[in-house]
């Protein structure tokens, strides 16, 4: 697609959805969805993707990648055009419909998306992949979704998944799941009154929900190793001057659980 084609396309999607409103991709012929300058979530892709790299010591044109809540597409378009096999999944078409404008404006074959509910996910539905990106989505689920769906990010992961989350700073409200209690607290998504056309309206909202719950560190980490990661990380760099105390990026892999030789008593104790 020339330049001009890409504007008229641009000005098309932003007067049926409004402007781009998170993920400033440059477009062939120089061409940004937002505009020719850093707007924030730069460092994010920067962080990401250099995890991806360290973690997996793969070239990225080996991986398959799932991107879930893609938003405008940002994450899913750098990888594919880094060569991996993307699926981006995100619940409002108007999100949506700006990443299928950028996928298409460099022509990826290799990149699919998806408009679902990530609450769908599953292997048999979407298959497995070397990384999952879990970044902005799993502060919008409530409880039990979120501990269902984290079970589903295990589920699909062979290697790696980052999760870029909001955490609660205190534990406010104790909720029980599969014999396990997690600790956190509970924040306003939407007005109760509001109607779901209002909701869907909320561009980086909660699809439907009114709240969500957001587990404390602790809480998220003991979840990630109840799922089934084997270990997990804190992202430290490169930093985000800009980031809240309450939000973390967490590298969890999957990987082999090891059996201790010398202290065999260790390998009993149940650590979450
Ligand atoms: C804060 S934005 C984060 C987007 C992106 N992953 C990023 O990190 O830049 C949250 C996104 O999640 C999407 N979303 C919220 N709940 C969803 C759900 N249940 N299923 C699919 N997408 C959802 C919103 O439409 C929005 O695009």
């Amino acid at each position: 697609m020339d330049r001009q084609l890409l504007e008229q396309k641009k000005a098309e999607l932003i007067k049926k959805y409004g402007p781009w409103t998170g993920h400033n991709i440059q477009l062939p012929g120089n061409l940004y969805t937002i505009g020719e300058k850093i707007t924030g979530d730069e460092i994010k892709l920067k962080r990401n993707i250099q995890i991806i790299a360290d973690a997996t010591q793969k070239p990225l044109n080996q991986l398959r990648v799932l991107d879930l809540a893609c938003l405008e597409g940002l994450y899913s378009v750098e990888l594919a055009r880094q060569g991996a096999k993307v699926v981006g999944i995100e619940g409002r078409e108007a999100n949506l419909e700006k990443a299928r404008f950028a996928k298409e404006a460099f022509g990826l074959n290799n990149l699919d998306f998806f408009l679902d509910d990530v609450r769908n996910l599953s292997q048999s539905k979407y298959g497995s992949f070397d990384v999952v990106l879990c970044l902005g989505i799993l502060y919008h689920l409530d409880e039990p979704d979120v501990f269902y769906f984290l079970e589903k990010i295990s589920e699909v992961c062979t290697g790696l998944a980052i999760i870029d989350t909001h955490i609660s700073l205190s534990a406010k409200k104790t909720v029980g799941f599969k014999g396990q209690k997690y600790q956190g607290k509970y924040f306003r998504e939407h007005t109760p009154w509001s109607s779901l056309e209002k909701r869907k309206k909320a561009l980086w909202a909660s699809l439907d929900n009114v709240k969500s719950f957001w587990p404390t560190r602790e809480s998220l980490i003991n979840l990630l190793a109840n799922v089934g990661f084997t270990s997990v990380y804190g992202s430290l760099f490169p930093p985000d001057a800009k980031e809240p105390r309450d939000r973390v990026t967490l590298v969890a892999l999957k990987g082999k659980k090891q059996q201790l030789l010398s202290t065999p008593l260790m390998n009993e104790v149940k650590q979450s």
